[in-house]
């Protein structure tokens, strides 16, 4: 019988959502409890929210990244994607803005939404800096004075990544999508993008409608394994 996990890919990209990181304790966005049923959207995650009310906007920040930093380690899913990169070529496209899939050892990850470990300068340059902790306080400046915001992107941003993500996609013969409700484009037009010879498992325990490709209900801890014995079968996890 045909493996229907099909077999290890030659150049395989995994794009994440919120519930790759769901088992390391960092908050989901949309599931029953996620951040967008305590947090309105547009308080907290519009340049809007930012021009009216930006200590708001810096605390919520603030609150994720404390949890960032403080709280939140890699699962084994994590983990085997990075060691997937021993067996063959794998670019990380994600949606979240935590460092976990670095902190597992992957070494191409590409971040859509930003990073919530970089600040970005409100001045007309826009540099992004690297933040060290979880605090970022009102009273903090750039080096040329200006306010620092979140290097995220918010809704009603571009997505400066998205071009690279379509880059990364070229010549790929899998799609690996780990816990994403694919609600919220572009990032959801990544699944449009593939070729059609591409092979796309999505691993996600939630009922999602999937256009094509393989859905494996499942954790992404659960699911990574799954697909690990399916791709190198007989190598210990
Ligand atoms: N393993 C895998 N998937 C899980 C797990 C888990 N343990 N727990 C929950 N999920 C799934 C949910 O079933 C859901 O499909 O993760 C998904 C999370 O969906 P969302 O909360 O909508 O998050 P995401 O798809 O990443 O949102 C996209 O929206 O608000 C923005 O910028 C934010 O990057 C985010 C974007």
């Amino acid at each position: 019988m045909a493996n229907r996990l099909g077999t290890l890919p030659r150049k395989l990209v995994v794009f994440t959502g919120a519930g790759m990181s769901a088992e390391s304790g960092v908050d989901t966005f949309r599931t029953p409890g996620g951040i967008w049923q305590r947090y309105a959207v547009e308080d907290v995650a519009t340049p809007e929210a930012w021009a009216r009310d930006p200590d708001r906007v810096t605390d919520f920040y603030n609150m994720r990244r404390r949890q960032l930093v403080e709280e939140a380690m890699p699962h084994a899913g994590h983990r085997l994607i990075a060691q997937l990169e021993e067996h063959t070529e794998v670019r990380v496209v994600t949606q979240n803005v935590d460092d976990l899939h670095e902190r597992a050892g992957s070494s191409h990850v590409l971040h859509l939404h930003g990073e919530l470990r970089r600040v970005r300068s409100t001045g007309p340059d826009a540099t992004s800096y690297p933040w060290e902790g979880w605090e970022v306080r009102p009273t903090d400046r750039c080096p040329a004075g200006y306010r620092l915001r979140p290097d995220v992107v918010w809704f009603g941003e571009e997505v400066p990544n998205w071009p690279v993500a379509l880059h990364a996609l070229q010549d790929a013969d899998a799609l690996l999508v780990v816990g994403t409700s694919l609600r919220v484009y572009p990032a959801a037009g990544l699944l449009e993008a593939m070729p059609a010879s591409a092979h796309i498992t999505l691993v996600d325990p939630d009922e999602i409608p999937l256009q094509r490709g393989v859905h494996l209900q499942a954790t992404a801890s659960e699911g990574l394994a799954e697909l690990w014995k399916a791709w190198l079968p007989g190598m210990p996890l």
